[in-house]
């Protein structure tokens, strides 16, 4: 139980696509952790929300450390993938657009989306995004949502402190975390309506692309193999499109990009 959690109030006719269920912690190890217990355990379901102050083995992706100390909104949300289990990773991108919208909500600083959902202020990460997948009793997405935002920099190891930013450094006020949660679920809520009533991620990804600072710059993504080019596009699927220095078109499933500076 949270006590910085323990004011936030759901009114469930706000809310269209899911009801949220927040279970909220002082420390846990990863939000996606203990929902993937909940899943199991006690069979929870979609609108599930595990939220802690602070965690003590948050997880990026690649199974990376995501420094979590207190200051930060720290949770994961249990959702249904829409249309085919193949598309859940387009939940992680929905939830990146529902992030960048909340920061320019309660701040009005101009949050933008790296490839494929890393959420940037000043070219520095401000958030990241962890989409897990459960498949049993049934499928079941796991988005665990990150986001600096009254963390001070020095909280961070001091081999982020270049890379990364959190709200406070740059405005010099502390939000109050729930609030952030509870506008963040409901951006969350909104576009998920956006799928369910057109039963596709198209307006997903617009929202995605007009948020974006990936498309139109020279990146090098680093997956499989490394590919170095001009973003381009991203697919019905999310999957990065690169124009290659040769001319060619790579699509990219999914690694890690780099920002190039514009004449790399
Ligand atoms: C990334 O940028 O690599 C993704 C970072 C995701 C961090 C969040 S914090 C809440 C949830 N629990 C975790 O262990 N990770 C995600």
């Amino acid at each position: 139980m949270s006590r910085l959690y323990a004011n936030i109030e759901i009114h469930p006719e706000q809310f269209e696509s899911f009801i949220p269920h927040i279970h909220t912690y002082s420390t846990v190890t990863s939000t996606n952790d203990v929902a993937r217990d909940l899943i199991h355990r006690e069979s929870v379901g979609e609108g599930t929300v595990v939220v802690a102050e602070r965690q003590t083995q948050g997880r990026g992706r690649y199974d990376r450390e995501w420094a979590s100390p207190p200051g930060g909104l720290y949770l994961s949300i249990v959702l249904r993938p829409r249309l085919a289990v193949e598309r859940a990773p387009l939940l992680g991108m929905l939830c990146a657009v529902a992030a960048a919208r909340t920061i320019r909500q309660i701040s009005h600083a101009n949050a933008v989306l790296k490839w494929p959902n890393d959420i940037l202020l000043h070219d520095r990460k401000l958030g990241g995004i962890l989409s897990e997948l459960v498949l049993s009793p049934e499928p079941l997405g796991i988005i665990g949502v990150g986001l600096n935002i009254n963390t001070s920099p020095h909280d961070l190891p001091p081999s982020l402190q270049q890379t990364s930013i959190s709200l406070f450094s740059v405005t010099g006020c502390t939000l109050p975390l729930s609030e952030a949660l509870l506008v963040l679920l409901k951006h969350i809520d909104k576009l998920l309506v956006e799928v369910d009533a057109n039963n596709s991620y198209a307006k997903i990804l617009s929202a995605w692309r007009e948020t974006n600072a990936t498309i139109g710059r020279r990146v090098v993504v680093t997956g499989h193999s490394v590919v170095r080019g001009r973003a381009v596009n991203i697919t019905t699927e999310g999957w990065l499109v690169v124009k290659t220095d040769d001319g060619s078109e790579v699509t990219v499933a999914e690694g890690d990009v780099q920002h190039l500076s514009i004449v790399s």
